[in-house]
C-alpha cells in the first residue's frame, strides 16, 4: 500500500445563503448562530482541533465577515474586560483562538454549491488529504466524530464520510450511500446519490457533514456539472472518486442536530441546556407545554 499522508487540514464551507433561516440570516451568517452561547462555527472548529487538525480553511461569501471577526482578537472588548478583571469572560473571547498563521479565509464569489465551495480551497490544500466539516450539523458524542474517522484514516488511508440512519421518508434531504454491509460500523461504499426520493434511495444511510477526502477529488470537481437544485454537489464527485479509490462510511452513534433548520437549532439548544441544568429547563418548559 502507498504511504498514508498525514491529515492536517480542514475546510469549513460557510459560503451558503442559509435561506431556511431567513430573516435571521439576512445579515447574520447562519454559522454564527449560537448553541449554548457558542457560535456553530466555533463548535466545529473545536471538533476539528480536538481531532488533531492543524490548519483551518474557511470558505466564506458575502455577509460572512462576522466569522472572520470571531476568529480574531477583539482588543477593545479585551481591554475593557481586562480592566474589570473579568478573567473568565476574557478567556471566552480569545483563549481558544488558533495560532497565528494556521487559519485562512477563501472567498467563494458565488454560492454555487458545496462541491464548488470545497473546490475553492484546492490551492490551499495542494496534494494532501483534507477534512470537511459542515457547521450546521452539530454532532454531540463522547469522542469527536472527526477524531473517530481520522483514527480509521490514519491506519488505512482512503476516503471517508460520516453516515447515520435516517427515516426512509427523509432520504430526499440527504446524500444517501449504497453498501453491501449495511449493519457494520465501517461500511464500504459502492455508490452514493444526492437527495433521492424514498422510492429510489438505495438505503436509509445518510451522509452527515463530516468528510475525509483525497486531493484527487479536485480534478473531478473541476469538471463537475450542476446536480440536484442546480448546485455543484460534492456527492456527485465523490460518487466518481469511489470508482478508482477506496471509500468508506463511518457510522455516527451520538446525537446529531441539523442546525440549518430552526427546529433542529432549537433542539440543539435544548439538548445542551438539558446537560447544563435539566431541572431549570424542565421548570421552564412546564410553563409552555
Ligand atoms: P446548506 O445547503 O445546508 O447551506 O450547506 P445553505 O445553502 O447555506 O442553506 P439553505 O439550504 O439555503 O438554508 C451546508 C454548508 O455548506 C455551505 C453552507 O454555508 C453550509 O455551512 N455552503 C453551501 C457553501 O459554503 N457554499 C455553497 O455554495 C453552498
Amino acid at each position: 500500500m502507498s504511504k498514508i499522508k498525514k491529515l492536517r487540514k480542514a475546510i469549513f464551507p460557510v459560503g451558503g445563503l442559509g435561506t431556511r433561516f431567513l430573516p435571521a440570516t439576512k445579515a447574520l451568517p447562519k454559522e454564527m448562530l449560537p448553541v449554548n452561547s457558542k457560535p456553530l462555527i466555533q463548535h466545529i472548529f473545536e471538533e476539528a482541533r480536538a481531532s488533531g487538525i492543524e490548519e483551518f480553511i474557511f470558505i466564506t461569501g458575502r455577509n460572512k465577515n462576522a466569522i472572520n471577526n470571531h476568529f480574531d482578537h477583539s482588543y477593545e472588548l479585551q481591554d475593557i474586560l481586562g480592566e474589570k478583571n473579568k478573567q473568565l469572560e476574557l478567556d471566552l473571547t480569545s483563549n481558544w483562538l488558533p495560532d497565528a498563521g494556521s487559519i485562512a479565509f477563501v472567498r467563494q464569489y458565488e454560492p454555487l454549491g458545496l462541491g464548488h465551495a470545497i473546490w475553492c480551497a484546492r490551492n490551499f490544500i495542494g496534494d494532501e488529504p483534507f477534512a470537511v466539516l459542515l457547521a450546521d450539523e452539530l454532532l454531540l458524542s463522547a469522542e469527536p466524530m472527526l477524531k473517530k474517522m481520522k483514527d480509521i484514516y490514519d491506519k488505512n488511508g482512503g476516503n471517508y464520510v460520516g453516515i447515520m440512519e435516517v427515516d426512509k421518508d427523509q432520504t430526499s434531504n440527504y446524500g444517501i450511500i449504497d453498501t453491501a454491509n449495511k449493519n457494520e460500523d465501517l461500511v464500504k461504499i459502492t455508490s452514493m446519490i444526492e437527495k433521492p426520493s424514498k422510492e429510489t434511495a438505495p438505503s436509509n444511510l445518510a451522509i452527515i457533514g463530516r468528510y475525509i477526502l483525497q486531493p484527487e477529488i479536485f480534478a473531478l470537481l473541476e469538471k463537475a456539472s450542476p446536480g440536484v437544485g442546480g448546485e455543484i454537489q460534492i456527492t456527485d464527485s465523490m460518487n466518481k472518486l469511489l470508482e478508482t479509490d477506496n471509500f468508506h462510511g463511518v457510522k455516527f452513534t451520538g446525537k446529531r442536530f441539523d442546525c440549518g433548520r430552526p427546529m433542529g437549532f432549537l433542539e440543539a439548544n435544548i439538548a445542551y441546556a438539558a446537560e447544563n441544568d435539566a431541572g431549570e429547563l424542565k421548570e421552564m418548559l412546564k410553563k409552555y407545554i
